[in-house]
């Protein structure tokens, strides 16, 4: 069963990733993976610190020539800013007054500096921002490439971006077709799908930019030709729309998620909102509709699934808000590390890659993942089966 771990400080000197379950025999396409990772340094609104990074994953366990081993997938990127850092977040070296300078002792509003000093008992909030920061989250744009890679053999694809940045909405009526959603958003820098909201939106961002402050915005994740029943209705915590709820929430700054229509349903009547059942003998089994996102039961049902994520301005302002001194417990304004006006562009790709670890990890729960050949055929067997009901 897949599942993974990931390892690193932001200006630490590098992120590891240690990535279990994936079956033997994938040929793993590393500039796939680098292409990932450059687009999450990518888009509009983003600090300085993506010109000091060139993400570029390394495998240094479980694959040879190219190919999964079925082993535990050993992952690193480097950070290299770590070259301006190398004494203050040096691993092994002891304190001394030179390599403890840059300390935070003004916590952040909205970050995870306060409360994670107040439960580790840290002094030096360094120590907690160093792997909040959603530097980490380039590891799981690295796993979550994987992931999309081994779901793409089994014919199941998938694709994140941005819908809405601040209050600019930008394709309410978006289609559910992944190669032609994949085409539009790269014809701009905002991952976006209407490039006649562009201008309107780099506007919007450099004068939020200007007044030092900063944007949140919301995320779609398609994903098409998942087969029914991944997932299950028979206890709480086997349900695989709630598993991709907390993975989405997992992303740092995501503060709500919606599966198909969400929140609007609770709005709307049940005529409305069910999606009628149809079947015919080429086909199988769809429905008319797909308002619920492609899940009935916790379990998918063979339909499009569609995940919103709402992400919230980022916490670090440049004009910074009123935050307490944790040493001297005076008023000061918060403190300000180099960071982004919005980092919506790139949350889409960790978006996106969280949702594929989670329908990688829910595929291999429920066929044997040991080897990529024996699992397409299950698979396609499972799907001959599921028609034929
Ligand atoms: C791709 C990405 C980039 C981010 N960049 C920044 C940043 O530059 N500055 C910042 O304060 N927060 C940034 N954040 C948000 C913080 O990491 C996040 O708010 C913080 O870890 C606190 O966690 P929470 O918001 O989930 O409660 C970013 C988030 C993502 C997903």
């Amino acid at each position: 069963m897949i599942n993974y771990v990931t390892a690193g400080e932001s200006h630490g000197p590098q992120l590891t990733g240690i990535l279990t379950g994936i079956p033997a025999g994938l040929t793993l396409d590393i500039d796939a993976i680098n292409a990932g990772l450059s687009a999450r340094q990518g888009g509009f609104g983003r600090g300085n610190r993506q010109q000091i990074e060139h993400d570029q994953v390394t495998v240094v366990g479980g694959l040879r020539h190219g190919v999964t081993l079925g082993s535990p997938l050993a992952l690193t990127i480097q950070n290299r800013d770590h070259a301006h850092w190398a004494k203050i977040m040096n691993p092994t070296s002891p304190a001394t007054p030179e390599n403890t300078l840059r300390q935070v002792t003004r916590p952040r509003p909205g970050h995870a500096d306060l409360v994670g000093g107040m439960k580790y008992g840290h002094r030096d909030l360094r120590n907690v921002l160093e792997r909040s920061s959603a530097r980490e989250t380039a590891m799981r744009v690295a796993i979550g490439q994987i992931c999309k890679q081994l779901l793409a053999q089994l014919d199941i694809h998938l694709v994140g971006y941005v819908q809405q940045i601040g209050q600019v909405k930008t394709d309410p009526q978006a289609g559910l077709d992944v190669a032609d959603l994949e085409h539009a958003i790269t014809q701009n820098d905002l991952r976006i799908t209407d490039n006649t909201k562009v201008d309107e939106i780099h506007e919007l961002i450099t004068a939020t930019r200007k007044a030092g402050d900063t944007l949140g915005g919301v995320i779609r994740v398609v994903a098409t030709h998942v087969p029914a029943g991944l997932g299950s209705y028979t206890n709480w915590d086997t349900k695989l729309d709630g598993k991709l709820a907390a993975a989405v929430m997992g992303v740092n700054a995501m503060k709500g998620v919606e599966i198909g229509d969400g929140f609007a349903a609770a709005a709307s009547h049940g005529s409305q909102v069910m999606d009628e059942i149809d079947w015919n003998a080429e086909d199988g089994w769809s429905r008319l509709t797909n308002h619920l996102g492609g899940f009935e039961g916790g379990m998918t049902n063979g339909m499009p699934i569609i995940v919103k994520a709402a992400m919230k301005p980022i916490p670090t302002l440049y004009k910074p808000l009123q935050s307490v001194d944790i040493a001297t417990k005076e008023v000061k304004k918060a403190s300000v590390e180099r960071s982004d006006t919005t980092a919506i562009v790139p949350a889409s790709i960790v978006v996106e890659s969280v949702v594929a670890i989670e329908l990688a990890k829910a595929i291999t729960e429920t066929f044997d993942g040991s080897n990529l050949e024996r699992l397409k055929r299950t698979i396609a067997e499972y799907r001959d089966e599921l028609q034929r009901y």
